[in-house]
C-alpha cells in the first residue's frame, strides 16, 4: 500500500518557490544573486497596518475567531467589494480565508470532481492547474500567446466549454504576464459565459490595485451583472498592501459555495490568525492613498525593464498593464548556443544558463503553461533591476 496518496502524487511542488529557495541557497553561500523570481512587493507592510495588529495582540485578541473571518474583517470586505467594485455582498456571502492561495484551494476542494474541467487561460498562476488536479479535475488550457496580449479570445473560450466544464478562472491583472482585460474585454467573455449556464468564473482579482496608466480595473460579476449569482470574486491583502506573510485572502460569493468553503475550512485551519485579521481589517478600513505612490514607483520598474529586456537579442517584452511581472518573449533564442557550447534548446536551459553563468534567477515560462519565455517579477529597485537587466542583455549577446 502506498504511504503518500494519489491525489498528492498528482501535483508537483511549486515551481516559482523552488526558483525562491534555489536563489536564497546561492546568496546563503555568499554568491551575488539578483533574485526576480519571488512574487511579492518589496515595500514593507504599511506602519498602520503593523500597528493594528500591535494593538490585537496587546488587548489580547489573541483567540480562535468565528471560522470564515470575522464580524469586523468581513465588514470591512463587504465594505471593499462596494466601494472598489461596485459589488453587493451581504457578510454572509464573504470568506476569509489563510492567504489568496487557500481561498482558491478551499473554493476548488469544495467544488471540483473527478470528470471536472476547469478552463485555465495560460499563461496562468502555477497553483491552479495542481490544485484543479489535487482535487481530481481536469484543468483545460488555453492558450493565450503575445499576439493576443496574452488574453484569451471569446472564441477560443467558447471552443474550450463542454458538459463537463465547471470553472473558468479569470486572472487581471495577470500573474506572470500583467495583461489585464478591460470591462469590454470581460463582457465579451461575459456574453459566452452566459451561453453555457453550467459555467461559474472564478476570478482572481489579487492584482486589482496595482495597474498603470490609467488602465480602469474591472471584475466580471461586476460588468456582468447576470453572472453574479455563478461568480466567485477572489482577493487579498498581500500584494495590495504587501503583506505576503500576513496570510490574508477572501472572497465574495453565492451562499452555498460560501458556507462549503467554511465547512472545509472548520476541519482544516478553524480559522486565520487573528491577529493577521485585525491588520487586514486596518488595511482595508484605513487611507488607501499610499497605494497612488507604489503604483508610480512600480510603473516606473516597468518602464525601465520593459526597455531593456527589449534591447537584448532575440527578446520580445510586452508592455503590461497591471501586476509587477513582465513576461518576455524568447523564441529568438532557442536554438542557440552559449560559449561554452551548451544548447539553449528550451526556456528552462535559458533559464539556467542566466543563472549559472550571469547569477539572475527568474522562473521559465514551462511552470506557466506558455512557452518559450521567462517570468521576471520587477518588484525591486530600479538599480537592481538595471543591473539585472545588463546581465541580461550581455548574457544574450553572448548567445550564438
Ligand atoms: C494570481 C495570484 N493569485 C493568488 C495568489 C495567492 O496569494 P497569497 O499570497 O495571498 O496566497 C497569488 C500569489 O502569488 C497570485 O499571484
Amino acid at each position: 500500500m502506498a504511504m503518500i496518496s494519489a491525489a498528492l502524487d498528482r501535483i508537483s511542488p511549486s515551481p516559482t518557490l523552488a526558483m525562491t529557495t534555489r536563489t536564497l541557497e546561492l546568496k546563503a553561500q555568499g554568491i551575488d544573486i539578483i533574485g526576480l523570481a519571488a512574487g511579492e512587493p518589496d515595500f514593507d507592510t504599511p506602519d498602520f497596518v503593523k500597528e493594528a495588529a500591535i494593538d490585537a495582540i496587546r488587548r489580547g485578541f489573541t483567540k480562535y475567531t468565528n471560522v470564515d473571518g470575522t464580524a469586523e474583517l468581513k465588514a470591512a470586505i463587504k465594505a471593499k467589494f462596494k466601494r472598489d467594485n461596485g459589488l453587493d455582498y451581504e457578510t454572509s456571502q464573504i470568506s476569509v480565508n489563510v492567504g489568496g492561495k487557500h481561498t482558491l484551494f478551499n473554493a476548488l476542494v469544495a467544488t471540483v470532481e473527478a470528470g471536472d474541467e476547469v478552463i485555465i487561460p495560460a499563461p496562468y498562476w502555477v497553483s491552479y492547474p495542481d490544485i484543479v488536479q489535487f482535487c481530481g479535475g481536469t484543468p483545460v488550457i488555453v492558450s493565450a500567446p503575445a499576439e493576443q496580449g496574452y488574453k484569451i479570445t471569446p472564441g477560443q473560450l467558447d471552443a474550450a466549454i463542454t458538459p463537463r466544464t465547471k470553472w473558468l478562472i479569470l486572472n487581471s491583472p495577470s500573474n506572470p504576464t500583467g495583461a489585464a482585460y478591460s470591462a469590454d474585454e470581460l463582457k465579451a467573455l461575459g456574453e459566452v459565459l452566459l451561453r453555457h449556464p453550467q459555467v461559474w468564473v472564478m476570478a482572481d482579482d489579487m492584482y486589482e490595485h496595482i495597474t498603470y496608466g490609467g488602465f480602469e480595473f474591472a471584475t466580471i460579476a461586476q460588468v456582468v451583472p447576470a453572472l453574479y449569482d455563478r461568480t466567485l470574486t477572489v482577493n487579498g491583502c498581500s500584494k495590495a498592501y504587501a503583506m505576503t506573510g500576513w496570510r490574508i485572502g477572501f472572497a465574495g460569493g453565492p451562499l452555498p459555495i460560501i458556507k462549503a468553503m467554511s465547512k472545509l475550512q472548520s476541519q482544516s485551519t478553524s480559522n486565520p490568525c487573528s491577529i493577521a485579521q485585525a491588520a487586514a481589517t486596518a488595511a482595508l478600513n484605513g487611507p488607501q492613498d499610499f497605494l497612488i505612490e507604489r503604483n508610480a514607483a512600480f510603473e516606473r520598474r516597468r518602464d525601465l525593464v520593459v526597455s531593456m529586456l527589449n534591447q537584448a537579442n532575440g527578446i520580445h517584452c510586452p508592455r503590461p498593464d497591471g501586476a509587477f511581472y513582465v513576461y518576455p518573449d524568447v523564441s529568438g533564442l532557442i536554438g542557440k548556443s552559449t560559449p561554452a557550447g551548451k544548447k539553449i534548446a528550451s526556456d528552462a536551459d535559458l533559464i539556467d544558463y542566466f543563472l549559472d553563468d550571469y547569477r539572475v534567477a527568474a522562473v521559465n515560462g514551462a511552470a506557466f503553461g506558455l512557452e518559450p519565455a521567462f517570468r521576471i517579477s520587477y518588484a525591486t529597485s530600479e538599480a537592481v533591476l538595471s543591473e539585472a537587466c545588463e546581465r541580461i542583455q550581455t548574457a544574450c549577446a553572448a548567445l550564438r
